[in-house]
């Protein structure tokens, strides 16, 4: 992967953004440019148009500026491609010369954008990709997730399974941080009660041929069965796991991307089907209900978690760049002030870790007629349990 290092960067002729951020000289009325990374093609095309709808939503109910600027967004499409990062990345920054950052779905492909981030102290807010190496090794004061850790999600269903009596659990997955990482979560949250995780089945994302991993969950010896996988590949893995016959003789769960913003297309395979997320149906806080109807209204689709995380986005990059407005712009009063702050999202309000990961009540939701509903939770006030963050 081409380094991203400021250095580089410079000697390319290219722009300094934290410098640009940094510098009162540019004034309130120069425009603020957000470069916005996100999947708009590809098996997570719909989760980074919901992200972008809602995060585009906040601003227009900010009257268009963030820390007291016109705010001007500049999209790319990350594809959910690793290899094309480091070279979208380099175009936000040096091209369109912005400012900030938001992105991405993809835990691989946001890795390029947290070495920016690192590299150039430029604000970066995560608005989903939960590798958890962005919240722990890599942490940084830059960089901020609005969504969850791999491991949160995962944890609450392990933890929710082995509530119910499962003893032995099996994780089917693609092959990648998401996956593995998610893994890592549902076995510890099986072992906190008990129970154990006695086998990984994985493909290479984002491959859909279920068919061979799927033959061989019968003969296992699990109770049960969790799964990581979202947007395209969930729907098709749900239709596969019903269409094999699965469904009677080995319960299926996971995090809740499994069934989010995919329950239409899944149809009745997901019926019943018991995930684990920040987020659900039917939440009734006030913030919840106002959100929901104002993306119904203007996008004209039901809200999902990935719309939820985008606002938060939109929310916490304000709250950044107003402290850093006020306290003469630099990273640090960017990230003081988010974690100062109580996000008021539409999931319930959260604060942030010290290495900036949301501390989050993990929900337990069924699939009935259409809705992930909250029925539990799964884990109260979760923190992601990552050690290693060194903040410099
Ligand atoms: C990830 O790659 O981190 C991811 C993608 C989709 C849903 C959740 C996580």
């Amino acid at each position: 992967m081409p380094s991203l290092s400021r250095r580089t960067v410079l000697a390319g002729g290219l722009a300094t953004p934290v410098a640009a951020l940094a510098m009162p000289a540019i004034g309130l009325n120069t425009p603020l440019k957000i470069g916005m990374m996100l999947p708009f093609s590809g098996t997570y095309a719909a989760l980074g148009e919901s992200i972008a709808a809602a995060f585009d939503m906040h601003l227009k109910e900010l009257g268009g500026k963030m820390g007291g600027r016109v705010v001007e967004l500049v999209r790319v499409d990350d594809e959910s491609d690793p290899a094309k990062a480091p070279s979208n990345v380099n175009g936000l920054l040096g091209r369109d010369k912005v400012e900030a950052l938001v992105g991405t779905v993809h835990s691989g492909v946001v890795m390029a954008l947290v070495q920016a981030s690192r590299d150039q102290e430029i604000p970066l807010i995560i608005p989903n990709a939960g590798n958890v190496a962005a919240t722990r090794e890599l942490c940084a004061p830059s960089v901020f997730r609005s969504s969850f850790s791999n491991w949160q999600p995962a944890y609450g269903m392990g933890k929710a399974l082995a509530a119910k009596g499962v003893k032995k659990a099996a994780w089917v997955t693609w092959n990648y941080a998401a996956g593995i990482e998610s893994g890592d979560g549902f076995r510890d949250g099986l072992q906190s009660g008990g129970a154990e995780l006695t086998k990984v089945l994985t493909l290479p994302f984002p491959e859909t041929n279920f068919q061979p991993l799927l033959a061989q969950l019968p003969g296992l010896g699990v109770d049960a069965v969790g799964a990581f996988f979202a947007g395209g590949g969930a729907i098709q893995f749900v239709k596969d796991y019903a269409a094999a016959g699965l469904r009677d003789k080995l319960p299926l769960c996971g995090s809740g991307f499994l069934t989010e913003g995919v329950l239409k297309s899944q149809g009745a395979a997901a019926e019943g089907l018991q995930t684990a997320l920040h987020y659900g149906d039917g939440l009734n806080n006030p913030k919840n209900v106002a959100f929901r109807a104002a993306y119904k209204s203007l996008i004209n689709r039901e809200a999902d978690v990935y719309a939820v995380q985008g606002y938060d986005a939109a929310q916490m990059m304000a709250i950044g760049l107003e402290g850093a407005k006020a306290y003469d712009a630099t990273v640090k009063e960017f990230a003081a002030a988010i974690l100062a702050a109580k996000i008021d999202s539409p999931r319930g309000a959260f604060t942030l870790s010290p290495s900036h990961n949301p501390v989050q009540t993990i929900y337990l939701r069924e699939a009935r007629n259409g809705e992930n509903r909250v029925i539990g939770t799964a884990a109260e006030a979760l923190a992601d349990p990552g050690t290693g963050c060194k903040m410099t």
